[in-house]
């Protein structure tokens, strides 16, 4: 067994992704949440490399700014000016990676799905037949676009591409995933002598197995039994097939933790959300991002929670969205509820049907309960906040806060001209404009005095029907 040395990955991501009819670099799509390059980069952190290496070409500003940002890995990019084939792109990394021994995991940017057990299997195979090259396969009974994998005697002797292939060659079901390990000592010298002479006029990363094997070289294959967890993503039907897998897996995992999923097939959570057991999640729910929901909570049909904090004990009830906000146990939002940034719902506190709040902190058992705007805005425990009320937290220019003390009861249909201040036990009569601040304990009228006028109706039958 020869020691692997090292471990250095090359992501190859400079292709165009042209079957993706897309405007986005195909790597900046997204599966689960994640974008596939961000995934791919996961995958790499697992074998634990000294340096990362990612291959951009098309989108490379974009790719670029997308994945720094995203991860604390030693990433380092090379730019392939022309994308003029996988063994190109490859050698493109000699500037940084020649002369370092051990060796070098080739990932391919569009592979996604690998776990990290069939790298750790890839490394042991590598150093255990002491290969010069390693190559990931599987099989399928059609395996269309992949290249095949040429054996004789049962031993790998070279890989051909399905535009390449004799209609014998096509008929191999071993493919190629494009994923490999790769002594370093011999690559660069090996793979400046690739040629062209193939389909497509590029120089062909595959090819090296074959230049090997004529030079004698050791060369080892690893078969992954699953074909599914090599899949490459080239179209948007792909995309949504290997989408459909990850959020299958997901789902199991949650199920496996004890969380019920009304129906998995139309439950849409991302990777990174965690769920706490005995939580209900009705159909057509979305959890994305860093969401986080505890125990014991229902989240009915139509919800979306976006990069969330939900305590235990919460009730979503149908259509809610929530974003970027914290809601504490015992909680019950909607149906119909719009949680925008920066809120912050307290324990036991209920927010109802039609209501919006924005960076707005309720109180512990404070309610809104229907049709209201409160932005900006800050309300103590107990307080009520009855229906219609709205804060005017904008004048036009700037924003303002609007602080409601404990145990307030806000009037129906009243409008808090912020900034302005609602101090405890205060009350609002409904249909006020308040405008100025309201001492603790007072009662506010901001509204004309309604006056009757006795048998005015009768009068008005009488001018317009002229009968006495
Ligand atoms: C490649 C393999 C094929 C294998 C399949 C597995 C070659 C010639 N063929 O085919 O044997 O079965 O992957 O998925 O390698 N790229 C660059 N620069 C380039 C060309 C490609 O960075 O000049 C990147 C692409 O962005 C992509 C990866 O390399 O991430 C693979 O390229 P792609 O064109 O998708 O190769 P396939 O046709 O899928
Ligand atoms: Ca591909």
């Amino acid at each position: 067994m020869v020691p692997l040395g090292s471990v250095h990955v090359v992501v190859l991501a400079a292709g165009k992704g042209t079957r993706m009819k897309s405007r986005l670099p195909k790597l900046l799509h997204r599966i689960a949440g994640l974008t596939i390059i961000e995934r791919v980069l996961r995958i790499a952190a697992t074998v634990k490399p000294q340096t990362i290496t990612v291959v951009v070409g098309h989108g490379a500003d974009e790719l670029k700014a997308a994945v720094t940002p995203m991860t604390a890995l030693p990433i380092q990019f090379v730019l392939q000016d022309q994308q003029l084939g996988t063994g190109h792109a490859l050698l493109q990394t000699r500037s940084v990676l020649e002369g370092k021994s051990g060796t070098l995991v080739l990932l391919s940017g569009d592979v996604p799905l690998l776990t990290a057990g069939t790298l750790g299997a890839l490394l042991d195979t590598h150093a255990q037949a002491g290969a010069a090259a390693t190559v990931i396969t599987a099989n399928l009974p059609r395996p269309y676009g992949y290249g095949r994998i040429v054996r004789t005697n049962g031993r790998i002797t070279k890989i051909v591409e399905e535009r390449d292939a004799s209609d014998a060659q096509r008929a191999i079901t071993e493919f190629n995933s494009g994923i490999y390990a790769f002594a370093l000592e011999p690559l660069f010298k090996a793979l400046g002598s690739l040629g062209t002479a193939n389909n497509q006029g590029e120089y062909y990363l595959p090819d090296l197995v074959g230049v090997y094997r004529k030079q004698r070289k050791p060369v080892a294959t690893y078969t992954v039994s699953r074909a599914d967890e090599v899949r490459g993503i080239n179209s948007r039907t792909e995309l949504a097939e290997v989408s459909t897998m990850v959020r299958q897996q997901k789902n199991e995992e949650l199920m496996a933790a004890g969380v019920t999923l009304i129906d998995p097939a139309t439950t849409y959570i991302d990777a990174d959300v965690v769920v706490g057991p005995d939580t209900v999640i009705h159909p057509c729910v979305f959890l994305e991002g860093s969401t986080r929901i505890g125990s014991a909570c229902e989240i009915h049909a139509g919800s979306r929670i976006v990069n969330s904090s939900v305590g235990d004990r919460v009730c979503v009830r149908n259509h809610t969205v929530v974003t970027d906000s914290t809601i504490e146990a015992g909680a019950m939002l909607g149906p119909f509820a719009h949680i925008r940034p920066g809120s912050q719902v307290g324990e036991d506190a209920h927010i109802g049907n039609f209501v919006e709040l924005k960076k707005t902190v309720m109180g512990k058992g404070a309610k809104a309960n229907h049709l209201a705007y409160l932005g900006d805005a800050t309300i103590g425990s107990a307080t009520n906040v009855g229906a219609g009320t709205i804060t005017c937290n904008y004048d036009g220019e700037k924003k303002h806060q609007t602080i409601i003390g404990k145990g307030v009861f806000v009037g129906s249909n009243s409008t808090l001209v912020a900034p302005i201040t609602l101090a405890d036990g205060s009350y609002i009569a409904a249909g006020s404009a308040v405008t100025t601040d309201v001492p603790a304990g007072a009662l506010a009228i901001g509204r004309a005095r309604q006056e009757n006028k006795d048998g005015w109706v009768a009068k008005r039958t009488v001018k317009k029907t002229g009968n006495s």
